[in-house]
């Protein structure tokens, strides 16, 4: 039997803008999806899901999860049509649009299927692999979540639109801060969220072109801010770049809730993360205090929450 994780992420800057060519940051968190793979005698692949989710998760994943597993195979050059496999799901990590969860299992199958296989993958070539199993999930992937998910830590990825190797570095921070991730329980198709927006950027180019210079120079301060462990700064930019993303159309009125409540309860910053249209929102909640505030002020009205340390 074969086995390998991948992470969760927290997307802090550039969702969407990361499409384009922008530069983006994401943080992977504690929890992971560990994925076994076990031959089977009769072919074809069956899996068995056993990973916590939001209510309806799972279902509204279900057809892009057998696409993204047809091309995860496809990749490794895994013939089943003679001698199967059994695929199983399990793992800490909640399936909510926003933590990375598709690409968290396409990178816990990748390991598994290295190791039952003995590919020898090294992770970038584990990367590779759940890059073609994200195209499953939506036709136009960045590959910051597959590399959040592959390599943990703090990374700054820019993706290079004429098709060489996208920028990956390690972004160490001086000493590990806190978030609160909440899920507004909604969970957004992000083939349909990139596609509308999309369809924005190439009617209203002007407009577009401005948001992307704002973002441009959020996410250039950003990278200094984590450099100099400016925290502050930091939450200031998470804020301003949360503002573009309601400009863009992906904020939601739940998404809101939660940027306003957390921001309230003394959040540095709070942002929508990930595709938007519900999914999660991130807050920056240095020290255990100001977290435990924030995360028991989100659940007493009733959202799903949890506490990560980042920069670990
Ligand atoms: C989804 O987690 C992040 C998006 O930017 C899409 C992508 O990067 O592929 C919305």
């Amino acid at each position: 039997m074969g086995r390998g994780s991948g992470f969760g992420k927290v997307i802090l800057f550039g969702e969407h803008f990361v499409v384009y060519g922008f530069p983006a940051i994401a943080a992977a968190v504690g929890s992971t999806t560990i994925a076994t793979v076990r031959r089977i005698s009769e072919p074809g692949w069956k899996i068995t899901d056993n990973r916590p989710a939001v209510p309806g998760y799972k279902k509204k994943k279900l057809n892009e999860q057998k696409v993204s597993i047809d091309n995860i195979l496809r990749f490794a050059d895994i013939d089943v049509s003679q001698e199967g496999l059994h695929i199983t799901l399990g793992g800490k990590l909640v399936c909510a649009s926003g933590i990375g969860a598709s690409a968290a299992s396409c990178t816990a199958i990748a390991r598994a299927l290295s190791d039952e296989f003995r590919l020898g993958w090294d992770d970038n070539k584990v990367n590779a692999c759940a890059y073609e199993g994200e195209l499953g999930y939506h036709g136009t992937p960045s590959g910051i979540d597959n590399t959040a998910a592959t390599f943990g830590g703090i990374v700054w990825y820019k993706r290079d639109l004429n098709g060489g190797d996208p920028t990956i570095e390690t972004i160490k921070l001086k000493e590990p801060t806190d978030i609160v991730i909440a899920s507004t329980g909604i969970t957004a198709s992000t083939k349909e969220v990139v596609g509308d927006v999309r369809k924005l950027k190439e009617e209203k180019t002007k407009w577009w072109d401005q948001i992307a210079e704002d973002y441009a120079e959020i996410a250039e301060t950003a990278r200094k801010g984590f450099d100099d462990m400016d925290l502050q700064l930091i939450g200031l930019l998470m804020n301003q770049n949360h503002n573009l993303l309601i400009e863009i159309g992906v904020s939601c009125v739940e998404l809101e809730e939660l940027v306003g409540v957390s921001r309230q309860a003394g959040a540095w910053g709070a942002k929508l993360t990930g595709t938007g249209r519900g999914g999660n929102m991130v807050a920056l909640t240095p020290g255990r205090d100001l977290q435990n505030n924030v995360f028991g002020i989100i659940k007493q009205r009733g959202f799903s929450a949890w506490r990560y340390r980042i920069g670990v």
